[in-house]
């Protein structure tokens, strides 16, 4: 190499070295995840498992292609794990107990895999930080949902058990021409006879992955299409709520994405935040759609009170639109936007101008950040935020870790694996690094594994003295599941807590009850002063199998 040209690399290297190692937000690319990472949930600090569609997968097990992985966080490697029928555009969650399962799935197109429409799939907690004798368990014959279900959501409700909600029973290439108006529960309610959910008729034909969110009462918000409800699990009622504005829809195939804001004490207010999409007509043919038709930059807030209700929508503008952003609780209360594209459609190879066989078309490359509590208007930046130049469209994952940071995986547009085209499949992993990872960070130590609600309890706490303690928030966070755009089950809930005098010791209370926070796993991460610890991983509830009884006070 020419000798100046060398010596200029080397400064240009050192420049993104430093860039990628200093203060602020930065970009990391390290590790491939093997199999595309179309559903992704962390399972531990160390672990997060990754499913796919059964096909032309790199990551090889039992002498075919893998379509699930166990991605290891600290050594950023993937290996196969060996889920039996096909989990393509499936969904999951954690349940009371600990225990991941993935649910739904595909008719599959190799021979190795089998039917998952009804798939469930379960990953018991597992301790070994390298998942060492830990397996995905599965047996179709005697452990699968009642109905069919392609592109279902789930969610993880009061009682500790998942909601699966809707989907598609065969196949469809665009809309949902194949519907499942009903939902059902795992582990199953009602003596395993799906429940009809009229919502779902009524929001046809673009209503695939619901969007769900657990509301501190234990009812479930639901957005499919323009349309948004209210339902009551234990009474099996509805309360229709206002359409979101302007037209603007939400679900597969038109995915914007939506978000619980995080919950308060003392009074654990709930608000919606819906964000992206698009406000083309659901009568469209697909034929005639365009993948540059833009998206919608519109973000929809309510507050589910009386008052909120009757106040109706609060709309602001996304500083860019997008087409399948997802949006990340983050531990200091603010909303990170992230992936997605511009323009176009989910899903594949169906609108009149593909790029490849991508619907959706020019990638949002930087991330914005939402504070719920700024002014209307001045909620949204992109301030500080750097710039990816890898395009996280249709089945693309990301999820906050223990550490803190933010993995980002998948996107895959085409049918199967394919190399060469201008949205290729993607095994690449970046991690988004808050400004936080790259200085001395608060750090909790004794923290009780399991934590009933409505309590006291301690834990010890080392704050690095460059921080005055001017400010400090307590998180109890769910990471979610994330698939299709959507975070399911994902939840923040701040929790009061006193410094000790000597400033080493916090007193924090949990949340009241087990509806403000669904029983189950959660993170707890210390803020003082917007620098974030590394969460520490807590039980919260009894840890029983669902469904679990009301434990704490109601309020
Ligand atoms: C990538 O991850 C490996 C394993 O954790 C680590 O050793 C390496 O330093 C990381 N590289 C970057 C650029 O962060
Ligand atoms: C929601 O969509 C339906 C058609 O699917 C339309 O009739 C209705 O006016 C829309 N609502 C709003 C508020 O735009
Ligand atoms: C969607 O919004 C754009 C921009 O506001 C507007 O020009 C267009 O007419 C809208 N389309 C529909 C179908 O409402
Ligand atoms: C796709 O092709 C490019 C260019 O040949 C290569 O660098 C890259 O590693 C390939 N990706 C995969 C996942 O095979
Ligand atoms: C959790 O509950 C589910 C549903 O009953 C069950 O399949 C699983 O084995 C349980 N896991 C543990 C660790 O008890």
């Amino acid at each position: 190499m020419n000798p100046h040209f060398s010596g200029l690399l080397a400064i240009l290297l050192s420049a993104h070295k430093a860039a990628a190692t200093g203060l602020g937000w930065h970009f990391v690319q390290n590790g491939t995840t093997g199999i595309v990472a179309l559903e992704s949930i962390i399972v531990s600090d160390t672990l997060a498992i990754f499913f796919d569609r059964a096909t032309n997968d790199p990551l090889q097990v039992d002498g075919h292609p893998a379509w699930g992985a166990l991605y290891n966080l600290e050594t950023n490697t993937a290996s196969p794990l060996t889920p039996k029928s096909d989990s393509f555009c499936a969904s999951g969650g954690l349940l009371s107990n600990g225990t991941m399962v993935s649910v739904g799935g595909h008719i599959p197109v190799i021979p190795e895999a089998q039917d998952g429409r009804m798939g469930l799939r379960i990953w018991e907690p597992c301790d070994d930080p390298n998942g060492v004798g830990c397996e995905l368990f599965e047996d179709p014959e005697t452990l699968h949902l009642a109905e069919t279900r392609w592109y279902p959501s789930s969610l993880r409700i009061f009682d500790g058990s998942l909601m699966v909600v809707g989907g598609i029973h065969e196949g469809t290439l665009f809309y949902n021409t194949d519907p499942v108006n009903n939902i059902e529960f795992f582990p199953p309610k009602d003596g395993g006879i799906p429940r009809p959910m009229d919502f779902l008729a009524r929001t046809l034909p673009a209503n695939l992955f619901p969007r769900a969110l657990a509301l501190p009462d234990g009812k479930i918000f639901i957005a499919a299409n323009n349309q948004t409800i209210i339902y009551d699990v234990e009474a099996n009622t509805e309360v229709q709520l206002p359409d979101i504005p302007n037209g603007v829809r939400v679900t597969n195939p038109f995915d914007g994405t939506a978000t619980l804001l995080p919950l308060h004490p003392p009074d654990y207010i709930p608000e919606v935040l819906i964000c992206g999409g698009t406000n083309t007509s659901d009568q469209a043919p697909q034929g005639q759609l365009s993948s540059q038709t833009p998206a919608s930059e519109q973000c929809s807030r309510m507050t589910l009170t009386p008052e909120g209700i009757r106040r109706g929508w609060e709309i602001e503008k996304l500083l860019e639109p997008r087409m399948m952003p997802e949006m990340i609780l983050m531990p200091n209360g603010q909303i990170l936007i992230i992936n997605g594209a511009q323009s176009g459609y989910a899903a594949l190879g169906t609108v009149e101008d593909p790029v490849g066989s991508s619907n959706s078309d020019h990638p949002a490359f930087t991330p914005s950040l939402y504070t719920p509590d700024a002014p209307l208007g001045k909620r949204i930046s992109n301030e500080g935020l750097p710039t990816t130049d890898i395009a996280r469209l249709y089945h693309s994952t990301v999820t906050l870790t223990q550490k803190g940071n933010l993995m980002i995986a998948g996107s895959n547009p085409n049918a199967r694996v394919v190399n060469g085209t201008t949205f290729s499949s993607e095994f690449r992993v970046e991690y988004l690094n808050p400004p936080y990872m790259t200085v001395d960070r608060p750090q909790l130590s004794n923290v009780p594994k399991q934590i009933n609600f409505n309590i006291k309890f301690h834990v010890d706490i080392s704050v690095p003295p460059h921080l005055q303690k001017r400010e400090m928030k307590v998180a109890l966070i769910d990471l979610g599941f994330s698939s299709h755009a959507f975070h399911s089950s994902s939840r923040l809930v701040f929790m009061d807590a006193q410094l000790s005098k000597s400033g080493s010791t916090l007193t924090i209370t949990s949340p009241p009850n087990n509806r403000v926070y669904p029983p189950g796993p959660a993170y707890i991460f210390v803020t003082i002063d917007d620098v974030t610890s590394p969460g520490i991983r807590v039980m919260m509830g009894n840890g029983l199998s669902p469904p679990v009884q009301d434990q704490g006070v109601r309020f």
